[in-house]
């Protein structure tokens, strides 16, 4: 019998990969709005660690993910992206603490500015400028104050060959552009740091099998344009990248002023050592990927 773990978000862009890749080694238990548990319903959560009460542990994805639906509820304790990013949150680290189970709770790189030109290590003090990354960021105290056996995974822009119903990664955003020859500009002078979530899913299968505790970020080894990106994209994919054009963050900004991150390159050093596991680098991932998805 394969150990049990409780998932939450197991519907969405990383956690349906997730669970895909690691269906071998584990049953996954899903709780979600569809099989009618809404984690901002306290009672609901605990009703179901009671039920599930065999599970080795807990990976805790189920956010609302949506940054322009958060810049909208700026501020707003009452609005869905507190309640499921932070109560939410709250609620889960309860429970697994209650009930005596490791949690893993994923994170973003949005807890920091972006304003540091060199690589965010897990010692830098984090400090939001959107609503969405604000709200990540309690959810991480959150689950520091009512837990202690936990850890914390701070992602960044995850790809994969996968392209689950409404929520497509970046990689299949390019992907599309290129193969309808579209004409597109991106961002030269901004950084991210994107991360295969394959390598993500056996960080996670290595850390729920030795109850890892800290915090990490589980994030790809190279730091890159998003106009960069895509080239690499067109490059590896084989398409013409002409029509792929180098734009500017900071006359974007003058348009839409919305505060966005510029620089988020994120260091996977001490992951990569603590797990002896080196993370893809991007054009590797890219590869992978392009194979796994039939070599198209
Ligand atoms: N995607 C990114 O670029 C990115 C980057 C960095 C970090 N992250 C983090 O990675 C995690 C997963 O992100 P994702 O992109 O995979 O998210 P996603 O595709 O937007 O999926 C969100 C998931 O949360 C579930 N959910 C939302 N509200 C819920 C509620 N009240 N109760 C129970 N489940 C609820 C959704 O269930 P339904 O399907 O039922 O709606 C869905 O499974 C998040 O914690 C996110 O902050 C993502």
């Amino acid at each position: 019998m394969k150990p049990k773990i409780l998932g939450t978000g197991l519907s969405g862009l990383v956690g349906s990969r997730l669970t895909r890749l690691l269906a071998d080694d584990f049953e996954f238990v899903n709780l979600d709005l569809k099989s009618g548990v809404d984690i901002t319903d306290k009672d609901q959560v605990f009703e179901v660690f009671k039920t599930h009460s065999d599970i080795i542990g807990v990976v805790h994805l189920a956010a609302m993910t949506d940054v322009s639906r958060a810049y909208q509820e700026s501020g707003d304790k009452s609005g869905l992206v507190y309640k499921v990013n932070v109560v939410g949150t709250e609620n889960m680290a309860e429970a697994a603490s209650h009930f005596n189970k490791y949690l893993i709770h994923i994170s973003t790189d949005f807890v920091f500015d972006g304003a540091k030109k060199t690589p965010y290590t897990e010692d830098d003090q984090p400090k939001p400028i959107e609503w969405y990354g604000q709200t990540k960021l309690w959810a991480e105290e959150a689950v520091q104050d009512k837990h202690n056996n936990y850890m914390i995974a701070r992602i960044a822009f995850p790809i994969n060959a996968d392209e689950p119903a409404g929520r497509q990664d970046f990689l299949h955003k390019v992907l599309d552009w290129l193969r309808n020859r579209e004409d597109r500009s991106l961002f030269k002078d901004t950084i991210v740091t994107p991360t295969f979530i394959d390598d993500m899913a056996q960080i996670i299968n290595k850390a729920i099998s030795n109850q890892v505790t800290g915090l990490y970020h589980v994030t790809g080894s190279t730091y890159i344009s998003p106009y960069n990106f895509a080239r690499r994209v067109a490059k590896i994919f084989d398409f013409d990248g002409d029509r792929i054009r180098p734009g500017s963050f900071k006359a974007y900004l003058k348009v839409d002023p919305r505060p966005r991150q510029q620089y988020l390159a994120i260091s996977n050093r001490k992951l990569e050592r603590d797990f002896d596991f080196q993370m893809s680098t991007l054009d590797l991932a890219l590869k992978m990927i392009k194979w796994q998805m039939g070599g198209i």
